[in-house]
């Protein structure tokens, strides 16, 4: 099944005019229900973390380290980065590489889910130029799938608002995106929780993490620290794969056959990773 984005009505987003024209919600209910997924799982890769840091340091200064933005905020989001995909044709005046950073949905200009917005994630499926960036490019060049509203995402210990009591938040579908989380600095004191588990768990450099994150989930740091914790925050569209020189949304081999963490597990969202572990 193919889309033309030009087809796509301006007060919509592509994703809500993908469950509306074709039967992609009833294959992820089918796929869902027939796997038997963990809640978290990891893999190995061999990308050099020491250089992936570096050259994140470096690309903060050439392009900016921008910060979440809220509703009557007066002082520096504990959270900051930059996006890896961005959407040429936005409609929210965000520039490149603050696109696809996470604000309150007061600040952005736009009425409601409309095609090119701030909420149209599908729309934002450009690399940046800082993700062509020397090793994070190299990184990103082993995607399989489209890559949509990914980012480089800085955790600040050092505010009150980065402790345990922080409010758990969800995120979107595994269908709509499938996302990898990969730690490139942290530090002891920096904890991933998710409310099903009793235990907080640590997310180690030299792994890529996946996750339900329809389960609530937070991360906190145990005490005040005045070291970050940067990760790769990469979100795939499993099902459907952009075509740039068409303008066209595609389904693909696994539409409908293979859970999206599957494709995570064998290969088909990005390569280099390996040793599945689920024991965590
Ligand atoms: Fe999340």
């Amino acid at each position: 099944m193919k889309i033309h984005t030009k087809d796509i009505p301006n007060d919509t987003t592509v994703w809500n005019y993908i469950l509306k024209t074709s039967n992609t919600q009833e294959a992820w209910e089918d796929i869902s229900q027939s796997y038997d997924m963990p809640d978290i799982f990891r893999m190995k890769h061999n990308w050099d973390c020491d250089e992936l840091s570096k050259d994140i340091d470096e690309a903060k200064e050439l392009y900016g380290d921008y910060s979440w933005s809220y509703i009557g905020e007066t002082k520096r989001s504990p959270y900051t980065g930059f996006a890896l995909t961005y959407n040429p044709s936005h409609i929210d005046n965000l520039s490149e590489h603050e696109g696809s950073l996470g604000r309150s949905p007061d600040l952005i200009p736009t009425e409601g889910r409309s095609k090119n917005s701030f909420f149209d994630s599908h729309g934002i499926n450009k690399r940046t130029t800082a993700s062509k960036y020397k090793s994070i490019g190299k990184l990103l060049d082993c995607s399989k799938r489209t890559l949509i509203r990914s980012r480089v995402a800085t955790c600040h210990g050092n505010t009150d608002t980065m402790l345990e009591n922080r409010k758990y938040h969800t995120d979107t579908y595994m269908h709509h995106a499938i996302r990898l989380n990969i730690p490139i600095t942290t530090s002891n004191t920096y904890f991933f929780k998710m409310e099903n588990r009793n235990e907080p768990i640590f997310l180690e450099k030299g792994w890529a993490y996946t996750l339900d994150n329809k389960i609530p989930h937070k991360v906190f740091t145990a005490r005040l620290t005045s070291k970050t914790r940067t990760h790769l925050v990469l979100g795939y569209s499993p099902w459907w794969d952009y075509n740039v020189e068409e303008d066209t949304w595609s389904s693909n081999e696994f539409f409908g056959k293979k859970h999206p963490m599957q494709m995570v597990m064998d290969g088909n969202v990005l390569s280099g990773l390996s040793n599945l572990d689920v024991d965590i």
